[in-house]
């Protein structure tokens, strides 16, 4: 700076000084934070996140005064536009400020050249030596994703059927999906509650509590041989709609379970086991886990929820029900009704609020059907509307999902025309899946025992399949014909694509141990257009997580195997992996690296499985 002008203005010497020492800051906590970035790491890495930081920097140095940098990466959709695709949002001269952006690109682990085409997209080139150290890293460090949900909590409220009721294809759907949610969770390292909010309380209870009374009036003393829950509950409906006095004790029946007498909660108690019983055979069948808290955890809260509402003035009184409007919602919520008892609107609010103040979640999840959302929209804006969620603290997100039907459209049926009962789907499924081994002889290979692990494996994993390939926003079909095929987008396609994969290196005699060795000796070298597509698709798993995470759109997750076991195929059928004599068998020669590239793409498969809690066979 020119001496005399800091003289005459010593403000701004001072000032100018100052900018230097701010600027030399500047630089080291950016370097630091490089180091930091690159620093190796167990974990995959998020390929598309990172870009988005290099390039975010780069929009930041170009233009210092813009907050948020409009930008978005994106995998690019085919090989000439390079691996990924950064796209300014920005509308002015999208061509110059791509430009401009990649003039000020920081030096970087993954970007090796970028080129600006078309308007104004900037496509990037992952360095090689990038790409295969990841996949180096996956190799010896397994499949690992950053520590996303370090310290923080989600509620995943899933399945929740209605005691003595029969648990239908909906809650099944929820279930599959709640409990694939819970565990995308947690493999992204949240802590996860899984509750099950059953329907297990509610007026209902007072004829079936009558009933049980007359059918089996030694209960307190002995545990009633309820066979048939639903018949059960249907014969205690006919007799509240025809007797009069039965009806009247059905009422005191609920009066008295409100107040707590022992014997009526005893009959509730029985009646709530019965029904656990039933559910259990389903979780346990498709390995599900959930802690069961239901309406009834909630009753003890409601007096102070409705008092709440009233306290802060949002209480009204309407033809003698306590209702209570959210503005923007149509229909207000109903928090008592005129003859005194709660409702559903009163229980999820009490739940909602224990899940917030006492749980302490960061995200609450309720995997309900669609047909719901309504309600809880109603529900989450009371609780923004009394102060108690702040939606940019926690989020509470109702992933509802479309209904499941039948092959010809209409509600799942029997062939004789009645619903569908769970427990009969899935037995349907383990001899629709048997029949078809046999069919392909399996049997005839396979022991006993491999036969019957395949057996469940297939028709489990196509049951779950079947209900998380469609978009959850949609309805799905289910066809068991469709989903046992072995062609297409099928668990039953990808859980043989496994195995086969898995078998490359047995067949051709290396073991574990020399598998891990050649892991950190072998560069994985990727010399052909298939295989460079394959390494991407891998390398892309976090990211295809990550935003799942995000929209709990477990189709994504699907599509995402379906890519990687036909991009795998693709390569595969491209390239020698184990030469083999044609007519001994022998192995003439191994290319380690490309038996390497197929354990990568194995233990993201397996991973990937994990999620929907399909489980592979080790031989089908
Ligand atoms: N039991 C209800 C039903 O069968 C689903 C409950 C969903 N969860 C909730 N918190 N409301 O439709």
């Amino acid at each position: 700076m020119d001496s005399s002008v800091a003289q005459s203005s010593p403000n701004l010497g001072r000032l100018g000084e100052e900018n230097v020492k701010l600027k030399y800051r500047l630089n080291i906590l950016r370097r630091s934070l490089q180091a930091e970035r690159t620093r190796p790491t167990k974990n995959m890495v998020t390929i598309n996140s990172r870009l988005q930081e290099v390039f975010g920097c780069a929009f930041k140095a170009a233009y210092p005064d813009l907050e948020n940098p409009p930008l978005r990466v994106t995998p690019s959709q085919q090989p000439k536009f390079g691996d990924y695709q950064c796209n300014s949002e920005q509308k002015v001269n999208p061509r110059e400020t791509a430009e401009y952006i990649t003039k000020h690109l920081p030096d970087n682990e993954c970007a090796e050249k970028v080129e600006i085409a078309g308007p104004g997209f900037i496509n990037v080139h992952l360095r090689k030596d990038f790409v295969s150290q990841q996949l180096t890293n996956l190799l010896g460090n397994g499949v690992q994703l950053p520590p996303l949900g370090e310290n923080k909590k989600v509620v995943a409220d899933f399945s929740s059927p209605n005691i003595a009721k029969e648990m239908h294809v909906g809650h099944l759907r929820s279930t599959i999906i709640g409990e694939s949610v819970g565990r995308l969770y947690e493999f992204a390292g949240y802590d996860v509650l899984r509750l099950n909010h059953v329907g297990d309380w509610g007026p209902q209870f007072g004829m079936l509590i009558a009933h049980l009374q007359d059918k089996f009036p030694d209960y307190p003393a002995v545990s009633p041989p309820i066979g048939d829950l639903q018949a059960f509950h249907k014969e205690s409906k006919r007799r509240f709609d025809t007797e009069e006095e039965f009806k009247k004790r059905a009422y005191q029946c609920v009066v008295r379970l409100q107040s707590k007498n022992p014997d009526i909660t005893k009959a509730w108690k029985l009646l709530c086991d019965v029904s656990r019983q039933e559910f259990n055979k389903i979780y346990d069948a498709l390995d599900i886990s959930l802690i069961e808290r239901g309406e009834s955890f909630s009753q003890d809260r409601m007096p102070a929820i409705v008092k709440e509402f009233e306290d802060k003035g949002f209480g009204q009184v309407d033809d003698g029900r306590k209702t209570v409007f959210v503005p923007g919602c149509s229909v207000p919520l109903t928090t008592v009704k005129s003859d005194g008892g709660y409702t559903d609107d009163t229980s999820d609010l009490a739940a909602l609020k224990q899940r917030l103040f006492e749980e302490e979640a960061d995200l609450i999840i309720y995997v309900v059907d669609s047909g719901q959302s309504v309600h809880f929209q109603t529900i989450f804006g009371a609780a923004q509307m009394i102060g108690w969620d702040d939606p940019k603290v926690t989020r509470v997100f109702h992933a509802g999902f479309g209904v499941v039907l039948g092959e010809d459209k209409k509600k799942l049926k029997t062939r004789s025309g009645e619903t569908v009962r769970l427990i009969d789907l899935l037995e349907e499924g383990l001899k629709r899946s048997m029949d078809k081994l046999k069919e392909k002889e399996r049997d005839k290979v396979l022991t006993a025992e491999e036969l019957k692990a395949a057996q469940t494996s297939v028709a489990y994993g196509c049951i779950k399949y079947a209900h998380l390939s469609h978009n959850r926003l949609n309805g799905c079909i289910f066809s068991f014909d469709q989903r046992l095929d072995d062609r297409g987008n099928t668990a039953a396609y990808l859980l043989y694509a496994f195995t086969r994969i898995r078998s490359i290196a047995r067949l051709a005699n290396i073991d574990e141990e020399m598998l891990q060795k050649a892991a950190q000796e072998t560069k994985i070298i990727l010399d052909h257009e298939k295989e460079r597509k394959l390494g991407r698709c891998i390398l892309r798993f976090p990211e295809t997580l990550q935003k799942i995470l995000d929209d709990l759109l477990l189709h994504t997750l699907c599509d995402y195997i379906y890519e990687l076991a036909t991009t795998f195929t693709e390569s595969y059928d491209s390239r020698y992996c184990v030469e083999k004599d044609r007519q001994t068998g022998h192995v003439l020669q191994v290319h380690m690296w490309r038996v390497l590239l197929c354990e990568a793409v194995a233990a993201v498969m397996a991973k990937a499985f994990d999620i929907p809690g399909i489980k592979p066979a080790q031989r089908m």
